[in-house]
């Protein structure tokens, strides 16, 4: 799917070659000088033109050459949010196989600028998206082209560009996380990061079981011992900027199914445990962006990835293994395995000295209740940290809620056995399960996002959101700029490691 800009001009996209056209009305709108403001116009004046966010006028075949459709949608006071939902309810509406070119006409909007531009463009992918790898007869998304009408589109040529890049990304995020588990295996995902590394500025290591045994991730290999299928440790890097700047670290949970193991998880959705690689999936959406879009930072993106199964080989609850760190962990509940396998890669990341490393993890169903579907929880002792992400998230429409870590939460992890306990009680899940990470993530500036509650929807509409591609790409974009993201002090050359 291709974006282009183009220039309002009289006669806009009614002499063009598209098949729909959707303009967004706002509060206070006023008419421009081209055809499909002059039909609006006269809407305007019978007052049938809707300004209430998400409110639809369409009409078929108006009068002249140009779009069979044409949708006029309220977009209440022109915010990017309100106009990502007044774009989506209004191809939602005209979605049809045969739909090949879409105009938007952004002539109506007040303040058309950078955020505006991309949410419409998130919009329409959010809605033209189609799954169909695993469709016997594919139906595949006739939407070719997107055009962008606005007055001026030469300050908007950077932002769409980079807008068409997190597009990208987040459909493929959205892919890899929708596949099941038969189709996503930790060596499917690996041969996905291996294909990305073709790519602008992208290369990719892939270590399998002897080389994960060898760099002594116990908990990690503790969670894969399970299944049949081999786990797989996945590096990414993308070098944007000197080899002297300091690299971000993500860390993606890569389970790529979670029956629970031993702690087997009740029949009732087990299937959506499919999406249990959404940080994983969000890692590669991320490296696409990056490799479209070219910014100038370093970017490391670690994927521990394997399959959460029972077996006779399986973990066991009360099992304590020994972690890269060093630290033994408890096993109490074999169905916390994300933060088994997570705390290894968190270990493995101070390797790069990085200048922040944020991990990302369908962790905890207690997230689910603290937050639901609308905010990833975010937990880092870091203020400054934090405050990038929040910030990133908001202006990316990508939104993240700030959680605690007192100490006094790590309480419930004491035992008698080992250093650390897996589980804690059941209250305050999300917020126990960070703070075990909090212990493996020293070093170094870190964050993590619990995206059990945002990374899919279930029901009718059930599918993977791309989330918190959006997040992540923005705040990597905002670092771009900022001198400060340097290198910590490496050790001399010559010092014996
Ligand atoms: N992948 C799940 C978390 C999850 C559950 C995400 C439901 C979205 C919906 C994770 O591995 C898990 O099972 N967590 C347990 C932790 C518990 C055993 C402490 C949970 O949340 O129940
Ligand atoms: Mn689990
Ligand atoms: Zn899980």
């Amino acid at each position: 799917m291709d974006f282009e800009l183009k220039t309002l001009n009289s006669k806009g996209p009614q002499g063009g070659r598209a098949d729909a056209v959707i303009m967004p009305v706002p509060e206070g709108w006023q008419a421009g000088g081209d055809a499909v403001s002059g039909l609006a116009a006269q809407a305007h004046g019978h007052g049938d033109l809707p300004t209430k966010p998400g409110k639809v006028l369409q009409m078929y075949r108006p009068e002249g050459p140009g779009p069979r459709r044409m949708v006029f949608v309220g977009a209440g006071q022109g915010t990017a949010r309100e106009v990502r939902q007044a774009v989506a309810a209004a191809l939602s509406a005209i979605k049809s196989p045969d739909m090949r070119v879409l105009a938007l006409h952004l002539g109506g909007l007040k303040d058309v600028g950078e955020a505006v531009v991309r949410a419409t463009m998130l919009a329409v992918s959010d809605v033209s998206y189609t799954y169909t790898a695993t469709k016997s007869r594919p139906q595949p998304r006739a939407l070719r082209a997107v055009e962008i009408w606005v007055p001026d589109p030469t300050a908007l040529r950077n932002g769409v560009a980079r807008a068409a890049a997190l597009v990208g990304g987040m459909e493929l995020a959205r892919e890899w996380a929708n596949r099941p588990g038969n189709h996503a295996t930790p060596r499917m995902l690996a041969k996905a990061a291996k294909d990305l590394a073709g790519s602008n500025g992208i290369s990719c290591e892939v270590l399998d079981e002897k080389a994960i045994r060898r760099l002594g991730m116990g908990s990690f290999l503790a969670v894969a011992q399970g299944s049949a299928q081999p786990p797989r440790f996945i590096i990414l890097k993308y070098k944007g900027a000197a080899a002297s700047q300091a690299p971000v670290v993500l860390v993606g949970k890569g389970i790529t199914f979670d029956t629970g193991g031993i702690s087997i998880k009740p029949a009732p959705e087990m299937d959506e445990m499919k999406f249990d690689m959404g940080g994983a999936a969000s890692v590669l959406g991320v490296f696409a962006a990056l490799a479209k879009a070219r910014p100038a930072v370093n970017v490391v993106g670690l994927i521990p990835t394997c399959e959460n199964m029972p077996d006779g080989l399986a973990v066991k609850p009360g099992d304590v293994v020994t972690s890269m760190s060093g630290q033994t962990i408890e096993i109490l509940n074999t169905d916390a395995e994300g933060r088994l396998i997570l705390c290894d890669a968190l270990t493995y990341a101070s390797r790069f000295k990085p200048a922040a490393v944020v991990d990302i993890a369908t962790l905890t169903g207690a997230c689910v209740i603290a937050l639901g579907a609308v905010r990833s929880g975010l937990f880092s002792p870091d203020d400054a940290l934090a405050g990038a992400l929040a910030a990133a998230g908001e202006s990316a429409l990508d939104p993240c809620w700030r959680m605690p870590l007192d100490d006094d939460y790590a309480e419930g992890l004491k035992t008698n056995f080992a250093d650390v306990a897996n589980v804690a009680g059941r209250a305050g899940g999300s917020v126990t399960a960070a703070k075990f990470l909090q212990r493996f993530a020293t070093g170094y500036p870190w964050a993590h996002l619990d995206i059990a509650g945002t990374a899919w929807k279930s029901g009718a509409a059930k599918g993977a959101t791309g989330r918190p591609v959006a997040l992540l790409f923005e705040y990597l974009c905002s670092l771009e700029a900022q001198p400060s993201v340097k290198a910590q002090p490496r050790r001399s050359a010559g010092r014996a490691r």
